[in-house]
C-alpha cells in the first residue's frame, strides 16, 4: 500500500473505526496516517467502547493522573488465573515498592558497567554474521544482543545464557496475542514460563546463600531503603526485566537502521559525526517508537481535553501519536536527528516511565555507530520489511540488508 492510499484510507475511515485499522496487520508498515486521523479528535470512543487518546497534552495528563490504573481488571478484563502481576501492570502502593527495589539497584553506574559487554557482544555477533554480502539485522544482531545484556545485568552465568535465549524467544511470542495461536504454541509458551520460573527459583536460592554484586542478589538482600523481595515477586520481577528489555531494544536497533537507510543524507552525516548518535537515538525513539501504545483503565470519570471518559473504561494511550502531535513538535513527521527540545513519549511517562531507558540508550549508542562503521555500503533488500504481528510493540520481523562486506 502506498503512502498516498494510506492517507486516503485514514481519511475515509469513520473515527470510531480507526483504532481497529491500527490493529490490522496491513497497517503495520505505516500506522502514522491513522494516528494523524485519530488526533483530529484526541480523545475518541471507538466502536468497541475503548477510548483512544492520541493528543500530546491529553496523554501527558493521563500518564500523571492517579485515577488511571495499569491493572486492566479495573476495566472488567480478566487476567490469566494465578498469573502474579509484574509491576508494569500494578498500581501504587505495590507498584512503587517493587519498582523502587529495582531502581535502587539499576543505578547509572550499573548501566555504565555494561558498556564494555555491549561493545564486545556486538562485535562478536557481527563477526559471526560473516561477510556473505547479506545480513538479517534482526536475527543476526538485534535479537540476540539484549538478552545477553540482561543476563549480564542479572548475573546469569555465561553457561546458562543459551537457555535464556530460548525462553526469551518463546515468551516474546506471548506478546503477539495471536488469535490463531495453536494449543501447541500456547503450551510451548507456558512451558518456557515454567522453565524460567524454575530456573530463577533455583538460581535465587543459590544467590541467597552466596550473594554477589548482581541485580538479583541486590533484590534478594534489600537495601537501605528497600525491603528484600519475596520468592514469587523476585521471579515475576526478573521475568519483567527480561521481557520488557528484549523486543523493545531489538526494535530500537532495527527501526534505527531502517530509518537511517531511508535517510541517506543523515546516514552520511552520522558517519562523519558519530556524536550525533546521542540526540539521534532520542529522535528515533520519538519517530519510530518500539512501544506504540499502552492500555490503561479509568478508576473514576476523568475529564480530559473537554471529554469525559467514564470510570471503568479501557483506554489506549497512543504514545506514538502523541510523539508526532503538531501542537507539540515542529515538523513532527520529519526525522530530525538533532531535534531539540524532544520531550517524546517513547519511554512512556509518569510513574511507569521506563526503568530500562538508560540501558536501552546505552545499547543503541554503542550498536548503531558500530553497525555503520562495520557494514560497507548497506542497502535495504526490501522496503518496507516484513513486520511482526503486534501493533503495540511494533518492529520488523526481518531486516535484510545487502552489504559489500562486513569489516
Ligand atoms: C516501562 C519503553 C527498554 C524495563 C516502559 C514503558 C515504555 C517502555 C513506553 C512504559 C509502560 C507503561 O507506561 O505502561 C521501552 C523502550 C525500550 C525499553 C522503547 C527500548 C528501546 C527497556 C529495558 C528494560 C526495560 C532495556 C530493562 C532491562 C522496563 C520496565 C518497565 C518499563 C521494568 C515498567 C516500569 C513501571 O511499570 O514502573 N518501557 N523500554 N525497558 N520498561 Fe522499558
Amino acid at each position: 500500500t502506498t503512502a498516498r492510499s494510506l492517507v486516503d484510507i485514514a481519511a475515509s475511515t469513520p473515527q470510531q473505526d480507526l483504532f481497529a485499522r491500527v490493529l490490522d496487520q496491513r497497517s503495520r508498515p505505516n500506522p502514522y496516517p491513522l494516528y494523524a486521523a485519530l488526533r483530529r479528535q484526541p480523545v475518541s470512543r471507538q466502536a468497541d467502547g475503548t477510548w483512544v487518546v492520541s493528543g500530546y497534552d491529553e496523554i501527558a495528563a493521563l500518564l500523571h493522573d492517579p485515577r488511571i490504573s495499569s491493572d486492566m481488571r479495573n476495566a472488567g478484563q480478566e487476567s490469566a488465573p494465578g498469573a502474579e502481576k509484574s509491576f508494569i501492570l500494578r498500581d501504587p502502593p505495590s507498584h512503587d515498592r517493587l519498582r523502587g527495589a529495582v531502581m535502587a539497584r539499576f543505578t547509572p553506574a550499573v548501566v555504565e558497567s555494561l558498556r564494555a559487554d555491549v561493545r564486545r557482544i556486538t562485535g562478536e555477533l557481527l563477526d559471526a554474521a560473516g561477510s556473505q554480502g547479506r545480513i538479517d539485522l534482526v536475527d543476526e544482531v538485534a535479537y540476540p544482543l539484549p538478552v545477553s545484556v540482561i543476563c549480564k545485568l542479572l548475573g546469569i552465568p555465561p553457561e546458562d545464557e543459551a537457555r535464556f535465549h530460548v525462553w526469551a524467544d518463546t515468551l516474546a511470542r506471548s506478546l503477539d496475542r495471536d488469535p490463531d495461536m495453536t494449543q501447541e504454541e500456547a503450551d510451548q509458551i507456558q512451558h518456557a514460563a515454567d522453565a524460567l520460573a524454575d530456573y530463577l527459583t533455583q538460581f535465587t536460592a543459590e544467590r541467597a546463600k552466596n550473594p554477589g554484586g548482581d541485580l538479583i542478589s541486590g533484590l534478594l538482600t534489600g537495601g537501605a531503603h528497600t525491603e528484600p523481595l519475596r520468592g514469587d515477586e523476585l521471579v515475576v520481577t526478573t521475568r519483567l526485566l527480561l521481557i520488557a528489555g528484549h523486543e523493545t531494544t531489538v526494535n530500537l536497533i532495527t527501526n534505527g537502521m531502517l530509518t537511517l537507510l531511508r535517510h541517506p543524507d543523515i546516514l552520511t552525516r552520522f558517519r562523519r559525526e558519530p556524536a550525533l548518535v546521542v540526540p539521534m537515538v532520542e529522535e528515533l525513539v520519538r519517530y519510530e517508537p518500539s512501544v506504540q501504545f499502552r492500555y490503561r483503565a479509568t478508576l473514576d470519570d476523568i475529564d480530559v481535553g473537554g471529554t469525559t471518559i467514564p470510570g471503568g473504561s479501557a483506554v489506549v494511550l497512543l504514545l506514538a501519536a502523541g510523539s508526532r502531535d503538531p501542537h507539540h513538535f515542529d515538523q513532527p513527521e520529519q526525522f530530525i536527528p538533532d531535534r531539540t527540545p524532544n520531550e517524546h513519549f517513547g519511554f512512556g511517562g509518569g510513574i511507569h516511565y521506563c526503568v530500562g531507558a538508560p540501558l536501552a540508550r546505552l545499547e543503541a549508542h554503542v550498536v548503531l555507530p558500530e553497525l555503520v562503521r562495520r557494514m560497507e555500503n548497506p542497502r535495504l533488500a526490501e522496503d518496507p520489511p516484513p513486520y511482526r504481528p503486534t501493533a503495540a510493540l511494533r518492529g520488523p520481523r526481518h531486516l535484510w540488508l545487502n552489504v559489500d562486506r562486513i569489516r
